[in-house]
């Protein structure tokens, strides 16, 4: 028979082989080797992507926001009921760290789609807009830079842990965004034609102008993971340093 006692040591022992066997998927390099650093984040990011349930990780792809405000000064722009996918084939370009600075840079391309309601109203690039309806974007080869401040903390656990402060970003199209927005000017033809235009033809200055919001609303959701995920795994199972 199992005591009380045994029954939570084997519970501990149980959740820390879990902890470890999640975190296993990550391969240790040293922060000089550039390289290591890549392949191991390229082959966490899929990992990432499906989410990590014993670690509380929520999955990333696809992401589902109820609303997003993507208003600009000259236009109402409402999300709602949005999915994006595409997180689970970014590709890492660049992962560095500098420790004295506390700083970790990271570089990603990712494709993203995204799929849902609008409902806008305003100017878009100077020409006015106004529908609400199904919203179908596509942002290709988004090179996203990434500046955090990573602290060391020491966790519950006693041992030291990664901990983003704060956090930055800027991002680049690299290729030609769509956007199909149903229902322009309440379905009207004419109205709906000069939109669609500049759509189809300055689609990445439209995101320009209304991306800003999106890509900040997806990068939280990633960073809140990683976050949690150091705050579960202690730094000596991340890195040889
Ligand atoms: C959306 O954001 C704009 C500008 O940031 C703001 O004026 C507006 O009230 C917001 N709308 C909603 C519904 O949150």
């Amino acid at each position: 028979m199992c005591s009380k006692l045994l029954i939570a040591v084997c519970l501990l022992a149980y959740i820390s082989v879990a902890t470890a066997a999640s975190a296993s998927f990550i391969k240790k390099c040293k922060w000089e080797d550039s390289t290591c650093i890549k392949e191991s984040t390229q082959a966490a990011i899929p990992v990432f992507a499906a989410g990590i349930p014993e670690l509380g990780i929520e999955k990333l792809d696809p992401l589902h926001y109820d609303k997003l405000n993507a208003s600009s000064e000259t236009l109402i722009l409402l999300l709602e009921d949005i999915v994006i996918t595409g997180v689970k084939d970014c590709q890492a370009k660049k992962i560095q760290r500098d420790v004295p600075k506390e700083k970790l840079i990271v570089k990603a391309l990712c494709t993203v789609d995204l799929n849902g309601q609008y409902e806008m109203n305003g100017r878009l690039l100077f020409l006015p807009i106004q529908g609400k309806g199904k919203v179908h974007a596509v942002l290709r080869k988004v090179m996203i830079n990434v500046e955090g401040d990573v602290v060391e903390k020491k966790g519950k656990d006693g041992k030291v842990h990664w901990d983003i402060k704060s956090w930055k970003h800027t991002y680049e199209l690299k290729d030609k965004a769509s956007i199909e927005l149903e229902n322009l000017f309440q379905g009207n033809e004419v109205l709906g034609r000069a939109a669609r235009e500049l759509l189809d033809s300055s689609a990445n200055e439209v995101i320009g102008e209304v991306g800003p919001p999106i890509i900040k609303a997806l990068l939280t959701k990633v960073i809140k993971v990683v976050d949690r995920f150091f705050r579960e795994v202690p730094a000596e199972e991340l890195t040889l340093d």
